[in-house]
């Protein structure tokens, strides 16, 4: 048995010397090249590696980040168990990401910074933070936990998911017709989706005529979910009063997108959380101890729902 690591090398120290404490019964190779492919059992990799095939009796392809977008599931041998990262670095950093994000346009950072740059001492009328509603597309792991964050300050809390939940101080909503109610009542959207077909683009400008005038957005799921063309148009119209984008179609941005200077963006170049070495490695050893002892691992990709 050999466990394939696939990822930058000081990841791999931080992982190898966690493997060779926790499991030294698994072999831990970094370079295909001296594995026989017959014996990986399992591969962490941010996307397939080349010549998946060979390894024949792989049994879970871990992914290095929270999405999986990245990954064919369609394409990948059926047997074999896709497992995203849930780890609590990554957790952590976009706890902070969109605290920060919404803070920012909750206290009008971008307009703030604008008029710095023309030299201009001015202040803003200030909503108070009850009165601010704050509302999450997605309610996974990393979305709950922004939540968490964010309860201290007194916003007004919603959240719509695929399915139906019940989360202690959060209103939440399911379905298209949940997420219609949810826009009407969302100052600030926070897009914490995975990229599936059915999130492809849905930040559109449909959507964000269902927000209230001058709401505002905080993208920090996958770039292929934002229209570019039509976040812009929002802004210039009004319709959104300010965004924080950290993920953006394609990245980088080309040189000349207005995204990069438009005063009314804060644009973050796919930094909102990142999977952090010595918590990443304990959570994929643990999963590795589940899928011994017959138990699903954490983070287990449902291949039909694409996440
Ligand atoms: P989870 O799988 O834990 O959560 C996904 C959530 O999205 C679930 O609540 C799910 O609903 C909901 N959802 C999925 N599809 C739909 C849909 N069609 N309609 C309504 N709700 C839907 O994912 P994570 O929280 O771990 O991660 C979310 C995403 O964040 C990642 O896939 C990645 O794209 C992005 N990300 C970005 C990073 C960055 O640096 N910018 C870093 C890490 C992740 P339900 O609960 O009903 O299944
Ligand atoms: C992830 C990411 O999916 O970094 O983990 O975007």
């Amino acid at each position: 048995m050999t466990f394939l690591f696939n990822s930058d090398a000081q990841r791999g120290v931080v992982f190898r010397g966690a493997f060779a404490r926790e499991l030294p019964h698994l072999p831990f190779a970094i370079d295909p090249a001296t594995v026989n492919s017959d014996l990986v059992r399992y591969i962490i990799s941010w996307t397939v590696p080349r010549g998946l095939e060979r390894y024949r009796n792989l049994e879970i392809l871990f992914s290095v980040g929270a999405g999986v977008d990245q990954f064919p599931l369609a394409a990948l041998p059926s047997e074999v168990k896709v497992v995203r990262m849930v780890e609590d670095g990554i957790i952590r950093m976009m706890q902070e990401y969109v605290t920060l994000a919404v803070l920012a346009l909750h206290r009008n950072l971008p307009a703030y910074v604008d008029l710095q740059r023309r030299r201009e001492w001015r202040a803003l009328s200030q909503t108070q933070a009850a009165d601010r509603r704050v509302g999450l597309l997605g309610l996974g792991v990393l979305a709950r936990a922004v939540l968490e964050s964010l309860k201290p300050f007194g916003f007004g809390l919603s959240g719509w998911s695929r399915s139906d939940k019940t989360i202690e101080g959060v209103t939440t909503y399911c379905g298209p017709a949940g997420l219609r109610q949810m826009l009407a009542a969302t100052d600030i959207l926070v897009c914490l989706l995975p990229l599936t077909e059915d999130t492809r683009g849905m930040l559109d400008r449909d959507l964000f005529a269902q927000l209230p005038k001058s709401a505002a957005l905080v993208h920090a799921g996958r770039g292929a979910q934002l229209d570019q063309l039509a976040v812009l148009a929002a802004l210039d119209t009004g319709q959104l009063a300010g965004a924080v984008v950290d993920v953006t179609e394609p990245e980088p941005l080309p040189a000349d997108h207005p995204l990069w200077t438009h005063p009314k963006v804060l644009l973050t170049p796919h930094v909102a959380g990142a999977t952090q070495a010595e918590t990443a490695a304990r959570a994929v050893i643990d999963n590795i101890k589940r899928h011994e002892a017959g138990l699903d691992p954490i983070g287990l990709v449902d291949r039909n729902r694409g996440y």
